[in-house]
């Protein structure tokens, strides 16, 4: 991460930070950008404000810092959901799951009265290109990837605390939403990495030292 970048991403963290008000529920996302956002959510010290988190390491870092962190089970909706991204297309298509955290993202993110994006400026892309980020079960792992043609499972890279595998797509991505009707249509594949524009509210953009937001 250059200073530069690192940079970025606090701009664009901190900008989400304030949008969050006390007594909402915050979906938190994971990962690099992820991590200047926590401690700018903590220092606004709204009493009221519970969380939900993405992954194990979001939600270790966000009780750290004192925030109210609550499990996912049996919550119906939540206020504003706030991650990174690895991809951002001009019409808004995404691509997560950089940190293998995709599937979790996506359900917090569906869940969300509203979804923003925090990322770097190197993150903008004219078209969403592989690898596209999967989550495989293990259950017919090798029949799953058969059917994907273009996949590999993600060297080194643990299960999820789902159990499902992580896997890298790696064929032509062409148009996204045909991509992920596809990927959607696989029985063995639990989620996949595209996020479609429907579900983003906004694109918050560090550039320099300002914010930028997609129109
Ligand atoms: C994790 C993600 C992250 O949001 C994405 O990889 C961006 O990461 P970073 O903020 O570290 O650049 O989707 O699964």
């Amino acid at each position: 991460l250059t200073t530069a970048t690192a940079n970025e991403k606090k701009a664009a963290a901190e900008a989400a930070a304030a949008l969050v008000e006390d007594g909402m529920l915050i979906g938190l996302g994971t990962g690099t950008t992820v991590a200047f956002l926590l401690p700018a959510i903590a220092a606004r010290r709204l009493g009221g404000v519970r969380c939900v988190a993405t992954s194990p390491a979001t939600e270790a870092a966000a009780r750290q810092l004192g925030l109210h962190v609550v499990d996912f089970t049996t919550v119906a909706r939540i206020d504003l959901a706030i991650d990174g991204a690895d991809q951002v297309s001009p019409e808004r298509w995404l691509v997560k799951g950089g940190g293998g955290a995709h599937t979790r993202e996506k359900v917090v993110a569906a869940a969300a009265e509203r979804f923003v994006v925090i990322v770097s400026s190197d993150k903008l892309v004219d078209e969403i290109a592989a690898p596209v980020p999967l989550e495989l079960l293990a259950f017919g792992l090798e029949s799953t990837l058969a059917a994907l043609g273009h996949a590999k499972p993600r060297a080194g890279t643990p299960p999820s605390p789902d159990g499902g595998i992580i896997a890298d797509w790696f064929g032509r991505v062409g148009d996204p939403a045909t991509l992920a009707a596809w990927l959607d249509s696989l029985p063995g594949l639990v989620s996949h990495g595209l996020f479609p524009p429907d579900m983003v509210s906004n694109v918050l953009i560090g550039r320099g030292s300002v914010v930028d937001r997609l129109p």
